[in-house]
């Protein structure tokens, strides 16, 4: 066999949940007949009302609309606690390990059932009803995961908000779906060091006229300033709430909830996610990818400020009675041995991170891995970016000792879960390839005419069809939903990826193909950055394009123009520097700001990105034709003038 192919391991073969011959036979029913398959696995979360219908789905650009199992009724947070009560109410539902390695928390689902439900009767208190948006911006501790529940019990729509975003993200995502109520906590603790979660949401409201109500957490003690008549302590509100909250009859297509992500163009757009569909399609991936099963203890290092933590700590697992350990540090705190002594502490069997802290700790060598056991692990996994082969081989190596299988999963805030990954009893693996569909997924690679190609190829990633965890529409604006994903290839859903199939069928995803950036797994619009750098009153115009970055995958190369009579110098690019992460957040710092005199444009005045992309890759043998440009020498001063990135 091909040294770079890896089989199922013997061990894993034994036990796994899928093998082989199942998964084809499995796939190939999920695409004939996918309305059956998915009405069979539609039970595997519980229902009050049954479904009759399985799906409504239209890629029409005139008629967009996806609904699954939509006659059916539920309650997400029920189908997460209150079914596990009777055979698992002593189980841990949640492992907590704080910042410092000497705090942690153990919480079953009977005692995470009565936080939920305490906190959603002091919602209700508060005025919160079904239906309205409630923006979530807390640190990793267990009250976030209490929170999403409870909004989910009661039909409210929890939109997070990442704490490390600043300010004035924060307002734009309120605003944007009109917030009633704002859950924070006095401050964040991260590496040692505080950030000031209460002290932006102060800031952040004063420009977010819809929030009546803010619940603020005790983390750190820090002193906060609090608004009399709209700040409350969480504390304090569920200490008089009652332990009994019956959870809501929801319809299946009741938003759960909102989360913002970047595109190529404008402002993040708000992602709709429903309950039914996307909590059928959570729990599922979650058991098969994972290989989930009881005695398992699972650990998803990712922060629930995004999809992975919404689909892979709280609803995936805890919709399949899992034991999920919610992690609030960083991976080289207190040391750069963190990760592999927390997967010892709590003996965690499934570990699932992103490439960039694989790279970040491959960085520190062998030892601060191989001083711990690790005997615990059987499975690992990947997502968020491309992962380069030798991370993987280090992954696989060094972290699994050889015996762990890796997943690469690939999907997007918009799937709502894995859509390309291997099955661990299933799938022989390639370094660096997501390898093969989840059940009901049809790849589809299309030339930049729709044209779909066959074979060994490489395009650009569309899926034909839907599946249930799909996302809905963009929040207030169903419009922009359709024009992203379903008009640039007629009949399909647009990835925005570029991806090559192998002669084995295998996917390997090359990145994204729009102007959407990937920086140590998280995603920024190049053109978001470029707003707040133009909103600087020294820079007249600026062009964004990642390029490649050793740890972060892709890094932030900014081209500044600055206006007439304004001094380039080292003070100014720390103040954009620093500019960039107050107006967006520290994930959008520009790694490299080149000073431009100009730009390279067309005649019709458009920048030629792909030129600005190739230089910032240091690639100058590639830049192309440049004859269309307005002035071509702009080109010559940009290469002369490069940074050492
Ligand atoms: C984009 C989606 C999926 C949850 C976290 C990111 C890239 C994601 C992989 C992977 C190669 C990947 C894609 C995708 N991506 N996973 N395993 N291999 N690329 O969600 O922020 O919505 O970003 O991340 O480019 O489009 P997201």
């Amino acid at each position: 066999m091909d040294a770079n192919v890896f089989p199922v391991p013997e061990a894993i073969a034994k036990t796994a949940l899928i093998d082989n011959a199942k998964y084809l036979e499995m796939y190939d029913r999920s695409v004939k007949d996918s309305v059956g398959f998915w009405a069979e696995h539609g039970q595997r979360i519980d229902w009050i009302k049954p479904y009759t219908e399985v799906k409504d789905v239209s890629y029409d650009p005139h008629d967009v609309h996806i609904r699954w199992f939509h006659d059916g009724t539920l309650n997400v947070s029920a189908n997460c606690l209150d079914r596990h009560l009777a055979t698992r109410g002593d189980q841990t539902a949640i492992i907590w390990e704080g910042d410092d390695p000497s705090e942690s928390e153990n919480i079953t689902y009977r005692d995470l059932h009565a936080r939920v439900c305490r906190f959603a009767n002091a919602m209700k208190a508060q005025g919160v009803k079904k239906g309205d948006r409630v923006c979530i911006y807390l640190p990793m501790i267990p009250e976030a995961a209490v929170a999403m529940l409870a909004c989910a019990r009661i039909g409210a729509v929890h939109s997070i908000v990442f704490g490390g975003f600043s300010p004035d993200s924060l307002s734009n995502r309120i605003q944007d779906s009109e917030c009633v109520m704002l859950i924070t906590s006095d401050e964040g603790l991260r590496g040692g060091r505080k950030v000031p979660l209460k002290a932006n949401a102060d800031k952040a409201l004063e420009t977010c006229p819809s929030v009546t109500s803010v619940v603020v957490v005790k983390r750190t003690g820090g002193a906060v300033a609090m608004t009399e008549g709209r700040d409350v302590w969480y504390h304090d509100v569920v200490a008089a709430a009652s332990a009994d909250c019956p959870a809501e009859e929801l319809d299946a297509e009741h938003p759960l909830f909102i989360l913002y992500t970047s595109g190529s163009t404008g402002k993040p757009k708000g992602v709709l996610h429903t309950s039914g569909g996307y909590l059928v399609y959570a729990s599922m991936t979650h058991q098969y990818v994972f290989d989930y099963k009881d005695g398992d203890i699972y650990w998803c290092t990712a922060d629930v400020g995004w999809v992975t933590g919404h689909s892979y700590i709280v609803y995936g697992p805890l919709a399949n009675g899992a034991t999920t350990l919610m992690f609030e540090g960083v991976p080289n705190y207190p040391s750069v041995s963190r990760f592999w002594d927390v997967i010892d502490k709590h003996q965690v069997s499934i570990f699932y991170t992103a490439p960039t802290a694989i790279r970040s700790l491959m960085r520190e060598g062998e030892e601060p891995v191989q001083r711990t056991s690790r005997k615990s692990l059987r499975l690992l996994g990947s997502v968020g970016e491309p992962i380069n082969p030798e991370a993987w081989l280090w992954y696989h190596r060094v972290v699994g000792d050889s015996r762990c299988p890796i997943v690469d999963t690939w999907w997007q805030t918009e799937t709502g879960g894995i859509l390309i990954t291997p099955l661990p009893g299933a799938t022989a693996l390639k370094p660096g390839s997501a390898t093969r569909p989840f059940f009901g997924v049809v790849p589809l690679l299309v030339d930049a005419e729709g044209n779909e190609l066959s074979g060994a190829t490489e395009g650009n990633l569309c899926i034909a069809d839907s599946w249930p965890g799909q996302m809905r529409t963009v929040y207030g604006d169903h419009e922009r939903f359709v024009q992203t994903y379903f008009t640039t290839y007629k009949g399909y859903y647009f990835t925005g990826d570029g991806c090559r199939r192998d002669e084995d069928g295998y996917y390997w995803i090359t990145g994204r193909v729009d102007d959407v950036i990937n920086v140590s797994g998280h995603r920024m619009g190049t053109a978001e950055v470029e707003s707040a750098l133009v909103a600087h009153p020294k820079v007249a115009e600026a062009a964004v394009v990642g390029y490649p970055h050793d740890i972060k995958g892709q890094g932030i190369y900014a081209y500044v123009t600055l206006v007439a009579g304004e001094e380039p110098t080292e003070a100014l690019r720390k103040e954009l520097v620093g500019w960039v992460r107050t107006e967006i957040g520290p994930i959008a710092s520009p790694d490299v700001i080149q000073w431009a005199p100009g730009l390279p444009k067309t005649r019709s005045g458009k920048i030629m990105r792909r030129i600005l992309r190739k230089i910032a890759e240091n690639d100058f043998g590639a830049l192309g034709d440049t004859s269309t440009l307005a002035d071509p020498t702009v080109v010559d001063d940009l290469i002369d003038n490069r940074p050492d990135a």
